[in-house]
């Protein structure tokens, strides 16, 4: 049981190693990363990844999640520097620590830290709609869902569809008011 709350922290390459067996299905690193990736996952398609966060403006920033030293979680945001948006993706929990709420608090330090650049307006992700612990944990950090695409995915022989939410800066005031609506 993690003793330490989760540090956010940026993907390294010594993270990698510790990744390569938390999806053990081709349906499973699918339903973490998408239809675009290779099974199983390797070094090479982490590393294309990671490649893709250099710059000023970066295509991407790949973040993990410690506890006690140790890899508890990873999550990547998409950015789109020209229109203020960023799409969370490739949320996971290390398997041997999931079902212990540690998303949570991953992903709001990310949601954290993507708003406090004033550029972003709009956080996005897509989440497939059998996924109840990715959806009750996005639904509890403040996503709404905006709507479902249908039979949007092929996994083999069947499709899946896709749920979207968001996340706009402007529902974080209203959360940080109290019930009542009054200011603090
Ligand atoms: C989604 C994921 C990141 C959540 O990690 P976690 O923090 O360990 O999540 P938990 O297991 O603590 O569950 C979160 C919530 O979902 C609920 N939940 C978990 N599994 C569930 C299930 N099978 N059915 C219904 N509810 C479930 C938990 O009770 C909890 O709800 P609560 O907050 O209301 O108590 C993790 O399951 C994971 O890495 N999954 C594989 C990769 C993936 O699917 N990523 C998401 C891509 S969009």
């Amino acid at each position: 049981m993690p003793t330490a709350p989760v540090q956010l922290e940026i993907f390294a390459q010594h993270h990698i190693a510790d990744m390569l067996d938390w999806f053990p299905t081709a349906a499973a690193l699918t339903q973490w990363g998408g239809p675009g990736l290779r099974f199983p996952l390797d070094a090479t398609q982490l590393e294309e990844m990671q490649a893709s966060t250099s710059g000023n403006e970066p295509a991407r920033w790949v973040f993990s999640g410690i506890v006690d030293g140790n890899l508890a979680g990873h999550a990547q945001v998409a950015l789109d520097w020209e229109n203020g948006v960023g799409r969370l993706g490739r949320v996971a929990i290390n398997p041997r620590l999931r079902g212990l709420g540690l998303a949570h608090p991953f992903l709001q330090c990310i949601i954290e830290r993507f708003f406090a650049d004033p550029i972003f307006e709009r956080l996005e992700l897509n989440v497939y709609t059998f996924n109840t612990a990715a959806i009750r944990t996005y639904l509890k950090l403040g996503f709404v869902e905006e709507g479902v695409r249908r039979s949007s995915a092929r996994v083999g022989d069947v499709r899946w569809d896709t749920a979207i939410y968001g996340m706009l800066r402007s529902d974080l005031s209203a959360k940080s008011l109290p019930q009542n609506g009054s200011p603090t």
